[in-house]
């Protein structure tokens, strides 16, 4: 890859990937950095600021091509290829994860999920197999695993991930409220905490209504 690109920048990314997939659904084939300022609710400059940083993508008076664009910015999201995913953790939050079956529109397939607890032993989530912990060695030898979820209780989070890393799984989206500590450092990890964004939206409530 060329030059690195920050954070802040990929972070915006799924966002215009995600209205470019809606603008796509209406059968908008082209649009201007204006267009989808006004859409996005960000500055004109911010986009073509943005999308500069991958080499542009707009063409002077034309605007942007919607699926030119869509496909581009799939590819630096690493969408062109199916991304397979394990779930540890077959509770609310990780049958809630494998009953979302939209996912799969973006190439992630839950493939199965783990548990500890006996009574979900043969159980399935939307076709998706519910194994044991047991099996779970078995199954990510036999098949190609790309990202693990960790939807279990934080207490174990740290053993599975790292056996997990053991397997050769490098990616991790990490549900449980734990700040992994990982024996590999090249592995990524993705928390995600739903927590925090209530959080964030408290504090913004609290600021609105001391204004
Ligand atoms: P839950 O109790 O419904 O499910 C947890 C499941 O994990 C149970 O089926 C249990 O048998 C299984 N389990 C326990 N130890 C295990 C192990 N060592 N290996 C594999 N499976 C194991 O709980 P829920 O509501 O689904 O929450 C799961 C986790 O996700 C908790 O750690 C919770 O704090 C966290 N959570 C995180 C959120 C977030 O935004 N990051 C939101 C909601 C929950």
């Amino acid at each position: 890859m060329g030059k690195e690109i920050s954070q802040a920048v990929i972070r915006r990314m799924p966002r215009y990937y995600r209205y470019l997939g809606e603008l796509l659904d209406e059968g908008v084939e082209r649009i201007s950095s204006n267009e989808l300022s006004e859409k996005m609710k960000v500055t004109a400059s911010q986009i073509r600021q943005d999308l500069n940083n991958f080499g542009g993508f707009g063409q002077q008076g034309y605007g942007y091509n919607v699926q030119y664009l869509y496909d581009e910015i799939g590819k630096i999201l690493g969408l062109e290829e199916q991304h397979n995913i394990i779930v540890i953790g077959a509770g609310n939050l990780g049958q809630a994860l494998a009953n979302y079956g939209k996912f799969e529109k973006l190439g992630f397939m839950i493939i199965g999920l783990f548990d500890i607890n006996p009574d979900l032993m043969g159980r399935s989530q939307r076709g998706i197999p519910i194994m044991m912990l047991e099996e779970l060695e078995e199954f990510v030898i036999s098949h190609k695993i790309d990202i693990a979820a960790l939807t279990m209780p934080k207490g174990s989070a740290d053993t599975i991930a790292n056996q997990l890393v053991k397997l050769g799984i490098h990616a991790i989206w990490n549900f449980a409220h734990v700040d992994l500590d990982l024996m590999d450092k090249n592995v990524v990890v993705e928390n995600v905490h739903l927590s925090d964004s209530l959080m964030q939206l408290s504090y913004n409530m609290m600021r609105n209504e001391a204004d």
